[in-house]
């Protein structure tokens, strides 16, 4: 008989195309916020699971899954996944960097620019009809020649980020652990500095750094204080890197100018919560991958990753390649 595979999202038929006659397929709801009671009857069976970022696999659903091969996660970020767990008991954890990389980087500067010049506000004052003339200094934002853009993490993202905003003239610093002791090059035309430096020299600040217990928590009201009032916060990463009532008091009192958040803590962030009311904010529902072209290709990736898995292969794209040596 096939193997069984949980997929705690449904997925448009066509992105699964590799997977027909390889696993017998379960799915939760398309919108599923957590794992679907209706997959619980099928944990014990499945060896394959491919989960998407609202799903925890943790020790309480993988001592569920007796029979698992292989945790293909559709995301780059792996923070919903124990990988150490999955490590100790022996289940490669695969993700899907690279095809989002683009997309990301896109939004990224989507937010950067729509902060920069204000453009929430300005599209609702043209609707309210507030736009009664050309205004000489109404609707002003800042320009983005010769300022700092300041990037922590210089991963494939941070990277992305760097070069497409070397075309609109910004001058790019950014700290990384991996770039500070030597693991990896930093780009050119960019200015490795301290975390200090990143927070006190920055014009606009881009966290792309993944959700680690050394991330979770970084941008603190400390760290937030020590940025310039006319900074704009944009947080393409995972909402917890940033102290959410932190941010609402900086905004609220001025201590920074601005933020353009794709991730928020907690997700989904709830309709009354007070960072919506503020004008300086802008909010998206964590769609840094959202395109076509980028969706299909992260899922031919999950399966790729699920099939190696069911088929004792190393994935394509392991996190935990150390599974292989235990
Ligand atoms: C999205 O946030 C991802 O990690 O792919
Ligand atoms: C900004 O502070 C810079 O020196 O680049």
């Amino acid at each position: 008989m096939k193997p069984l595979v949980v997929l705690t999202h449904a997925l448009p038929a066509e992105w699964l195309t590799s997977l027909a006659g390889e696993a017998r397929l379960v799915s939760g709801p398309a919108d599923a916020s957590g794992l679907a009671p209706a997959l619980e009857p099928y944990l014990g069976e499945a060896e394959g699971l491919l989960s998407m970022l609202t799903i925890p696999v943790r020790s309480e659903l993988l001592a569920r899954m007796p029979r698992l091969r292989v945790v293909s996660n559709m995301a780059a970020g792996v923070d919903n996944v124990d990988v150490a767990e999955c490590t100790r008991r022996g289940i490669p954890v695969g993700n899907t960097p690279d095809v989002l990389t683009d997309a990301t980087a896109d939004l990224t500067l989507a937010l950067l620019l729509a902060a920069a010049r204000n453009l929430p506000q300005a599209m609702a004052d043209a609707r309210a009809g507030h736009w009664k003339t050309w205004l000489p200094a109404g609707w002003l934002g800042v320009d983005l020649q010769d300022a700092v853009l300041g990037i922590l993490g210089m991963g494939r993202i941070g990277r992305a980020v760097a070069a497409r905003a070397r075309g609109f003239g910004l001058r790019i610093i950014f700290y990384d652990t991996g770039v500070a002791d030597g693991r990896k090059m930093p780009p050119p035309d960019t200015e490795a500095v301290s975390f200090e430096e990143l927070l006190t020299r920055s014009d606009f600040l881009s966290l792309h750094c993944p959700l680690t217990e050394k991330t979770r928590g970084l941008i603190d009201e400390l760290a937030l204080r020590k940025m310039k009032p006319t900074a704009i916060l944009i947080n393409m990463a995972r909402g917890p890197v940033v102290v959410t009532d932190a941010l609402q008091r900086a905004l609220q009192e001025g201590w920074i100018a601005g933020a353009a958040l794709d991730v928020t803590d907690p997700e989904p962030l709830p309709p009354a919560h007070p960072l919506y009311s503020l004008p300086n904010c802008i909010i998206l529902p964590h769609i840094g991958s959202a395109t076509v072209g980028t969706r299909r290709k992260m899922a031919q990736i999950a399966c790729e990753n699920l099939l190696a898995g069911l088929h004792g292969k190393p994935l394509p794209y392991c996190v935990n390649p150390q599974v292989y040596s235990t």
